[in-house]
């Protein structure tokens, strides 16, 4: 528990972590089986290729690798840590799947729980867990980013299965008493346009005895509706950055680094064109991954930390974006 005067407390970011599974899907392997083509995908998403976990890869051994990158790097002992935070919209289990990797780290004055907002959830991940570590209830947490939408991609919709592969992320992040490096941040939904793009429950039923029936539980694939996905992330993205920006009283010329939600590479250009952000402080990695859904922010984050692009103190702005629909930004400095 921190023990320090409340209006004082701040966030510190500590360490990151990622993992990413070992098989590699190439635009060449989806057009073997959707009528697509390599020059397509790139030129419409930015993606050559993406990971797909195997049957011994899950989203809580994804996680379980990405949270033990964090605790090293932030020189952690598992024991020390209060809380973890386990954004996933495919858990292994639906009763949750963060206790599961509290149990593997050994973190076990810890509590763990599973939150989903899909493409949004490290984000939405990120910023509850700051307020738990701003009022002074926890010190450290760990904050997770996990996902594994191959299961629910519809592999022979080519409007969606060119762009998902499976993935992980995590940051360490503590309560501070001298210093804060999480600014600020915007958080949003809209369910009234929430029929754009869904994982939901089968209707298929079963009778379990004569005239009542119950719901299988089995889900759907993906659907999507590209388009207005597109629109969306495009008008509202850059809006609240713009709006986060201003509140904190920073101008886009002041960012080191755009970093947000791995979606589509003409998303990303879009955003940063708009908020007149140069190509060379937009970071990105969908050539490789594609969107890995709660993972492509601390994934992207680690990357460039561990290849020393982002530095200590940068400032950065981020995004993420996706099903609910949901969105929202946060400004923070590494460090
Ligand atoms: O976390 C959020 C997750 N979702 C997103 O980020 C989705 C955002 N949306 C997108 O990224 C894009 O809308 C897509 C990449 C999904 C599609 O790109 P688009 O430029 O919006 O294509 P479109 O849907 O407007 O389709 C253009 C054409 C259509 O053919 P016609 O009707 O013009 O003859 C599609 O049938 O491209 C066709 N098409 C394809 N052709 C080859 C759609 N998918 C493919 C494909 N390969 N994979």
């Amino acid at each position: 528990m921190l023990d320090t005067n409340l209006d004082k407390v701040g966030i510190a970011f500590r360490g990151s972590g990622s993992y990413i599974p070992e098989q590699i899907l190439t635009n060449a392997d989806i057009s073997k089986i959707v009528d697509t083509s390599d020059k397509w995908i790139k030129t419409r998403t930015g993606i050559s290729e993406r990971r797909i976990s195997d049957k011994n890869e899950s989203v809580c051994q994804m996680g379980y690798e990405a949270a033990l990158g964090a605790l090293e790097m932030a020189d952690w002992s598992s024991e020390t840590v209060d809380l973890i935070l386990l954004a996933t919209s495919t858990p292994n289990d639906l009763f949750g799947s963060a206790p599961s990797i509290q149990a593997k780290l050994g973190a076990k004055n810890a509590v763990a729980f599973d939150l989903t907002a899909a493409c949004s959830g490290f984000l939405f991940a990120l910023i509850t867990a700051a307020q738990y570590l701003r009022t002074g209830t926890f010190k450290r947490a760990l904050v997770i980013g996990a996902d594994q939408l191959s299961s629910f991609v519809n592999w022979g919709d080519r409007g969606s299965c060119i762009l998902f592969g499976d993935g992980a992320g995590a940051l360490a992040i503590e309560a501070c008493s001298d210093s804060n490096n999480l600014y600020g941040f915007t958080l949003k939904t809209d369910g009234y346009r929430g029929g754009f793009l869904n994982l939901s429950i089968s209707d298929d039923q079963e009778e379990i005895i004569d005239n009542i029936n119950y719901k299988k539980g089995k889900y759907r694939n993906i659907t999507m509706n590209g388009q207005e996905v597109y629109k969306f992330a495009v008008r509202e993205v850059p809006l609240v950055i713009d709006n986060l920006l201003k509140q904190e009283n920073y101008k886009s010329c002041d960012i080191d680094w755009l970093l947000l939600h791995q979606a589509n590479q003409r998303i990303l250009d879009a955003v940063g064109d708009r908020l007149d952000i140069s190509k060379e402080k937009v970071l990105t990695n969908l050539s490789n991954y594609g969107n890995t859904s709660a993972a492509t922010i601390p994934l992207m984050l680690d990357e460039s930390i561990r290849n020393k692009k982002v530095k200590q103190n940068d400032l950065i702005v981020t995004s993420g974006f996706g099903a609910g629909l949901s969105w929202g930004a946060a400004l923070f400095r590494w460090g």
